[in-house]
């Protein structure tokens, strides 16, 4: 058992803390208050974005997309205890693997499954990136999805070209097979949104041609 007191982790928007729950290995975590933001816009926003993760997580997992289990919501205090899920994040497995690229073909292959899942069934995530993505039954199972506080219900083609703009950019920018390993990701989204997929796809070079000549 970590340390209670320690954060396993501490990101722009939350800090984690390595907790128990009923026995259970949980996380804590814990949007941070930004100084910058008036207190009431603070206090509305770190609200807002618990309650939309605790939507977001649980819709997810209706579409049969696993997240963690949310074990405890404390709205006024913006905390969500989450299940703590073992297994690599698939930022660690690029990092790993820069190499041995075929290793990384099945775990992004299996992320675009999950994703077009989500994508089919009105979700988006709102910050796909490769620390976002978990693999709790190592990187020949199905991935977890994290951090979806950004994610939107009823998302529109737009929201969902992002999704795919983000993680292309991530894969490109974190390891050197990026463009193949996008389109592993991108043969898993058509299998998981066989109805979507070619409109997403298209949006997201929209979305990629007006970043690139802004
Ligand atoms: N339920 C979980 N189980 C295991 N690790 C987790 C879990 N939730 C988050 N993490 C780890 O903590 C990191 C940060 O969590 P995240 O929810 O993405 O918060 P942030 O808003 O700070 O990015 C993740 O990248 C992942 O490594
Ligand atoms: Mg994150």
């Amino acid at each position: 058992m970590a340390d209670a007191e320690s954060p396993v982790s501490r990101g722009a928007e939350a800090s984690l803390h390595a907790v128990e729950w009923l026995g259970l290995p949980a996380l804590r975590k814990e949007r941070e208050t930004k100084s910058y933001r008036p207190k009431n816009l603070d206090e509305r926003l770190k609200r807002e974005r618990t309650r939309n993760e605790v939507r977001l997580l649980t819709e997810a997992r209706r579409l049969g997309v696993r997240t963690p289990v949310i074990y405890d919501i404390d709205l006024p205090n913006h905390r969500l205890i989450l299940e703590q899920l073992p297994g690599s994040t698939l930022k660690e497995l690029l990092d790993a693997a820069p190499s041995d690229p075929m290793a990384l073909v099945a775990p992004v292959r299996s992320l675009g499954v999950a994703i077009g899942r989500l994508h089919a069934g009105g979700l988006s995530h709102g910050d796909l990136t490769s620390s976002n993505v978990l693999y709790p039954e190592g990187p020949s199972g199905p991935p977890a999805l994290l951090d979806l506080s950004m994610g939107a219900r009823n998302a529109g083609v737009e929201e969902k070209g992002i999704d795919l703009h983000l993680i292309e950019e991530d894969l490109k920018a974190i390891h050197p097979k990026g463009p193949a390993l996008f389109r592993s990701f991108l043969d898993g989204y058509g299998e998981g949104n066989p109805g979507g997929a070619a409109e997403v796809r298209k949006r997201a070079r929209d979305i990629r041609g007006r970043v690139r000549y802004s």
